[in-house]
């Protein structure tokens, strides 16, 4: 090829690139405070915190101790909060029983945070996982296959217990079948009309979520057994089309993608075909490596931290659950 080539200097792209005003005039994508969700892991009990070690930064916190992180999501303008459970190992059984409980870890946070801060969202998981003796999303049958419709039916009951506890969202996180639309009409045949449906439809059976489950400690009791008989299979795009389309249709509200920077190719694949609120959740095991290089020296931390969230913003999430959400919102504040 010769230089220079026929449409130099005609276009220069660099032109654009040359000063701050017209960087920040022509950029598309932006994160605001808006954008995010946080998930937090809450602990029984008064005065307790502890950290999870392979999550820098991120601590299991009683109720007490949750509050004022309330109160600084809602002074950011961080619409959401995501609750995650770490439940007393004398609590878990075979079934989960305890996630149906009305007094319960969950639904008393649940109630104690919408009195005091009736403004923030509340968002739940709705999984057995953080009740489970074996750590398994669901119930087991003899051969230790995870049943699909007697899941379901628990599943339900533990929506039906965080939205009478007046929970804002609940987010099924447990890819059994069916379980969308049973825990619609739960809710509906019980006046919940405006309990939103967050569906984690592309939750991918991913080796990301390490970290999460040293946090709610389900990782000993899960051992070296897997999710893959209900996750979905990493070598998989068009099923995840296929998950969100039935999701959408049994009465989903905003539909999710899991994990997030390994999965952005799905996040646009969603977007594109369904025209939905589409999430993306940056997991445990990549806020733990972009912490780890950051703690390193190796990677800057608030850049990467502020890139990592404006890629999914690029690759059309209109919003993402993120560990980094606190200090990615106090960032965002600074003039
Ligand atoms: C439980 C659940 C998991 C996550 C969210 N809800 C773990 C799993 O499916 O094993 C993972 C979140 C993370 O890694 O940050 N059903």
């Amino acid at each position: 090829m010769t230089f220079p080539p026929a449409s130099f200097p005609a276009n220069r792209p660099r032109r654009l690139r040359r000063d701050d005003f017209t960087r920040r005039l022509v950029r598309e994508h932006a994160v605001s405070a808006n954008d995010l969700i946080y998930p937090v892991f809450v602990l029984e009990g008064q005065k307790r915190r502890e950290n999870v070690a392979s999550m820098p930064g991120v601590e299991r916190l009683s109720l007490d101790e949750l509050l004022p992180v309330a109160q600084e999501c809602v002074e950011l303008g961080i619409p959401v909060m995501a609750l995650f459970p770490v439940i007393d190992s004398q609590l878990k059984d075979e079934k989960g029983s305890e996630s149906t409980n009305p007094e319960g870890l969950i639904p008393t946070v649940v109630r104690e945070l919408k009195k005091r801060f009736p403004e923030l969202g509340v968002m739940t998981d709705v999984a057995l996982d953080p009740y489970t003796s074996h750590g398994q999303d669901g119930w087991l049958d003899d051969t230790g296959y995870i049943l699909n419709d007697e899941t379901v039916g628990q599943l339900t009951k533990q929506a039906l217990t965080q939205a009478a506890a007046g929970v804002d969202i609940v987010a099924p996180s447990d890819m059994m079948d069916g379980r969308i639309g049973a825990i619609r009409s739960a809710l509906e045949a019980h006046g919940h009309i405006h309990t939103r449906i967050m569906a984690y439809s592309a939750k991918y059976a991913s080796a990301f979520y390490g970290p999460f489950r040293d946090a709610v400690g389900s990782a000993s009791n899960l051992g070296k057994s897997n999710k893959k008989v209900y996750q979905m299979d990493p070598g998989n795009s068009d099923e995840a089309l296929r998950e969100v389309a039935i999701d959408l249709q049994e009465g989903a509200d905003m539909v999710m993608v899991k994990p997030g920077m390994p999965y952005l190719d799905i996040v646009r694949r969603v977007k594109d075909e369904f025209h939905v609120p589409t999430f993306a959740y940056q997991v445990s095991g990549e806020y733990a490596m972009l912490k780890a290089a950051a703690q390193n020296g190796w990677l800057d931390h608030d850049a990467v931290m502020m890139e990592s969230l404006l890629a999914f913003k690029r690759a059309g999430a209109d919003g993402v659950l993120t560990y980094f959400a606190l200090e990615a919102a106090r960032l965002l504040q600074r003039p």
